[in-house]
């Protein structure tokens, strides 16, 4: 079937450069009825595992432009969008941009997880530790005999050794090794897949398929680089004693990280908890105007940053903002608004990797998550009494635009919205609710369910929400 499309596909391109021929009329009739069957996972894993399974997420697209009414030019266009997201998919799962130089090169992560009998430092992290740690394994990776061993327990997941197969595999999530000729780890280097993709658990716990643009939840960032033994890149940037920024990053807790730190040098908030926030879902962002949750900057500025100076990637990197010595102190003094590195391992990746981070969507809830009927109800309030929806627009159920609220707007203290030049809080596009569920809601997790949610947005506003309306609203937000 794969290849009677392929010739479909180029009779296609033919008809593209010559012009509609009768022929290629009937390839492409071929073509579609196969794009309509089709179930080969390189055409419906376009944009993430799961998400491609749907039915109403299949890419039966593949028709968009083999139609007479569409131009046949439009077909490349699709088909080179469809080779970008690949390409972007690539990049978001495996590409380390040469970070490898600070986290194996720098802090020496790679030691710690090897250990003394392996050429490293220290007991070593064997899986279990791992996956206790929150990282993921990519079932897809381990060869049958391996999920064989597994299955009967003859894998010892205490031994570190362990863990340098799983890298050797590629298999960590975010993840990648680098092994000298020997098989001695030399190096690590981490991916966006590390804090932005989990996997569906369908092996076991912490193992499967990868599912990307979900939050790691369970990803314990500051305690995992905590393990690494030299800490003296974030000792001389914030001026703070070795055992000072373990504290630090052994309090953020799993599902967080804090992006600020070595920009402004804020450890904790001004009630001494944590500065570190939630790690976001990445679904259906395409249109909103501002990143993160205070609205740091737009997605084509934010991931750039995220590359070049929270995974330490080799690019080159602007925004005059980090030149403010009262806001970013830390980053006024190092340079940080302006970096260069040459060969630039970051720009030439850019437009693929944003491509497909805004090519993901939520999920749609399981059957039986939410109250189909209540939720109808809910979402009549969401827009009408509650007026969610003013700063929660649908179909974005974010502010469309340049846009965040002050911090009394939503009743809540200004500090992490203090943070950004902005000074406001982003509303979050409101989609894939099950995936947020796990640490709570709000930047810092402050409200353990969706019930304490609108009760607080019930009193701030005094909307004077019934019982009942309440639970429709969460019902509602159950649905997105
Ligand atoms: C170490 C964990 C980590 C890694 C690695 C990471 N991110 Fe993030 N990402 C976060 C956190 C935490 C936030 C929220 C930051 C904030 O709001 O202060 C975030 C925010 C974002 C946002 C904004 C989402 C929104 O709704 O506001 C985008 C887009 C994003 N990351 C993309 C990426 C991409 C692309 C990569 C790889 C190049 C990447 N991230 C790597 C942790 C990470
Ligand atoms: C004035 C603007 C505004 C209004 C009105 C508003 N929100 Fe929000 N909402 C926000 C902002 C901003 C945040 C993020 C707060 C943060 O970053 O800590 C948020 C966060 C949330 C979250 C948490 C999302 C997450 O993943 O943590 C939910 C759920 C939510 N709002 C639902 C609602 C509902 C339901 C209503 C109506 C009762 C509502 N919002 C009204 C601005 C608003």
């Amino acid at each position: 079937m794969k290849e009677v499309r392929t010739v479909a596909r180029r009779s296609g391109l033919l008809a593209a450069t010559f012009g509609v021929t009768t022929l290629a009329a009937v390839s492409l009739a071929v073509a579609c009825g196969d794009a309509l069957e089709v179930d080969d996972e390189e055409d419906v894993g376009l944009v993430g595992e799961a998400y491609g399974k749907h039915p109403e997420h299949r890419h039966d697209d593949d028709c968009y432009g083999k139609h007479p009414e569409h131009r046949h030019d439009d077909d490349s266009v699709v088909r080179a969008l469809e080779k970008k997201i690949r390409e972007g998919r690539h990049t978001f799962r495996y590409e380390t941009f040469g970070d490898e130089a600070f986290w194996g090169g720098k802090l020496g992560l790679h030691k710690a997880i090897a250990g003394e009998a392996n050429g490293g430092i220290g007991p070593g992290i064997g899986p279990a530790t791992a996956l206790a740690l929150g990282l993921k394994v990519d079932v897809e990776a381990l060869p049958q005999s391996l999920q064989k061993q597994l299955r009967r327990g003859r894998v010892d997941l205490e031994d570190p050794a362990t863990t340098l197969a799983l890298l050797k595999l590629n298999a960590v999530v975010g993840v990648t090794g680098f092994f000298d000729g020997s098989g001695t780890l030399e190096s690590i280097g981490i991916q966006c897949a590390l804090c932005h993709s989990v996997v569906d658990d369908s092996f076991a716990p912490g193992i499967g398929r990868r599912l990307d643009g979900w939050p790691n939840r369970d990803l314990n960032v500051g305690a995992i680089v905590a393990a690494a033994p030299d800490l003296s890149p974030f000792t001389d940037l914030l001026g703070l004693p070795d055992d000072a920024v373990r504290n630090v990053l052994n309090g953020w807790g799993p599902g967080k990280f804090d992006a600020f730190l070595h920009l402004d040098g804020k450890a904790t908030r001004p009630d001494g908890g944590p500065a570190a926030v939630l790690i976001p879902p990445l679904f259906n962002l395409q249109g909103v105007g501002l990143m993160t949750w205070n609205g740091f900057s737009g997605m084509s500025a934010w991931v750039p940053l995220v590359i070049n100076l929270e995974m330490w990637g080799q690019g080159v990197f602007s925004d005059r903002r980090l030149a403010d010595e009262t806001q970013f102190p830390i980053a006024a003094a190092n340079g940080f608004s302006r970096v260069r590195h040459d060969p630039d391992r970051v720009t030439p990746k850019l437009a693929a990797l944003l491509t497909y981070v805004e090519s993901l969507e939520a999920p749609p809830p399981p059957r039986g998550f939410y109250d189909k009927v209540a939720a109808k109800r809910g979402e009549a309030l969401f827009t009408g009494k509650a007026r969610c929806s003013n700063c929660h627009v649908p179909p974005l159920y974010s502010l469309p635009g340049h846009a965040s609220v002050p911090a009394q707007a939503i009743g809540i203290d200004s500090f992490q919205a203090d943070r950004s030049p902005n000074r406001g809080y982003r509303p979050p596009p409101l989609r894939g609710m099950l995936t947020r569920v796990k640490g709570g809601f709000f930047h810092d997790g402050r409200f353990a369910t969706l019930e304490d949610v609108v009760d607080h947005f019930d009193q701030h506003f005094t909307l004077e929400l019934t019982r009942r309306e309440r639970a429709d609203l969460i019902e509602f937000l159950k649905s997105l």
